[in-house]
């Protein structure tokens, strides 16, 4: 069942956070529903700019259709991942996605808030919620990279009047954390004074953690054990996520580490079955790994186990 992620950040607010993952393809799709049904967790699937294009943005909608069908106990918010206004008003238009981001954090404060205004009110007039950025993330996205230095912590004081001004419905925060796979250069340092700081003068509002992924070690060791070449790949530490989700943190953003799972098993089933050509083996090898994926990262988040509380909840 398709919900906004309003009515998931109801349910989880202060107390745990609800994972959003990024997909591109069939076996992601498969992967992400199987563990968020085999953990029993509400979720978000994310879809970027980037991945709409990878085919054709109807095949990902197309195959969320199928999957809503497919697992019918399911209740996930689909949900347009840094879009620009162009990208917003295609997904408000659809009628398909619940929720949207408008990332215009890379503008100056003012025009920031003049262009989500814009955007909630077309996506508000047809019941869809929207996510904006205040602050500014390290790390590569959509090709630019935005180095550690450059990256600009929210400015509480400014998220208090951004979120009146804009009306937007979430709010996407940089706290100390960067897209992709090499986060801190030194020792990991998400500012928690600052999500303090935010939470204390937005209380009850809904906050996003981009740039959340873990990069475990050992899936990097894996995929270098196996030909991959990720030098001092690092990421956030996934028992924070829930002193995250208590001030404030309802949505956490993850897409880096699926990929790791998926150059993992690519890279160790191809060299381990070197006379194998066939794509359905590993497709389902990969697909069993995905969902165990999701369901682990979905216990360190809070929501394994909250479905049957969310559906409850959705029927008052
Ligand atoms: O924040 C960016 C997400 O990880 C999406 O990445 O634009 O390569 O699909 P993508
Ligand atoms: P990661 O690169 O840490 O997985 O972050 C993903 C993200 O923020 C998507 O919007
Ligand atoms: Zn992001």
């Amino acid at each position: 069942m398709i919900v906004t992620t309003k009515q998931l950040f109801k349910a989880a607010y202060g107390k745990y956070a609800i994972g959003a993952y990024n997909i591109n393809n069939l076996e992601q799709t498969m992967g992400l529903f199987r563990g968020n049904l085999d953990s029993k967790a509400p979720f978000i699937i994310q879809i970027s700019k980037g991945a709409r294009s990878y085919t054709d943005k109807l095949m990902l909608e197309g195959l969320i259709r199928a999957a809503d069908q497919v697992f019918p106990d399911a209740i996930f918010a689909v949900h347009l991942d840094h879009g620009d206004e162009e990208s917003c008003y295609d997904c408000i238009n659809s009628g398909f996605y619940s929720s949207v981001m408008i990332d215009a954090s890379a503008e100056p404060f003012e025009k920031n808030i003049e262009i989500t205004r814009r955007i909630v009110e077309a996506a508000h007039a047809k019941g869809i919620v929207v996510e904006a950025e205040l602050g500014q993330l390290g790390g590569v996205e959509e090709h630019v990279q935005v180095s550690e230095a450059n990256a600009k912590l929210t400015d509480p004081y400014q998220a208090k009047k951004f979120v009146e001004l804009s009306g937007c419905d979430s709010l996407a925060v940089a706290i100390g954390t960067s897209h992709g796979a090499f986060k801190f250069s030194g020792t990991q340092s998400l500012h928690f004074e600052v999500l303090a700081e935010i939470q204390k003068r937005l209380p009850g509002f809904p906050l996003v953690m981009h740039g959340s992924s873990s990069v475990p070690q050992e899936e990097v060791e894996r995929i270098n054990a196996a030909g991959g070449n990720l030098k001092g790949a690092k990421g956030v530490d996934a028992t924070q996520f829930h002193r995250a989700a208590q001030l404030g943190v309802t949505k956490i953003n993850i897409d880096t580490d699926g990929r790791l799972v998926w150059t993992r098993v690519h890279r160790e089933y191809f060299r381990d079955h070197p006379e194998n050509f066939d794509l359905r083996p590993i497709g389902k090898v990969f697909m069993s790994e995905y969902a165990k994926f999701i369901a682990e990262k979905n216990g360190y988040l809070g929501s394994a186990g909250q479905l049957d509380e969310v559906r409850k909840l959705l029927s008052k």
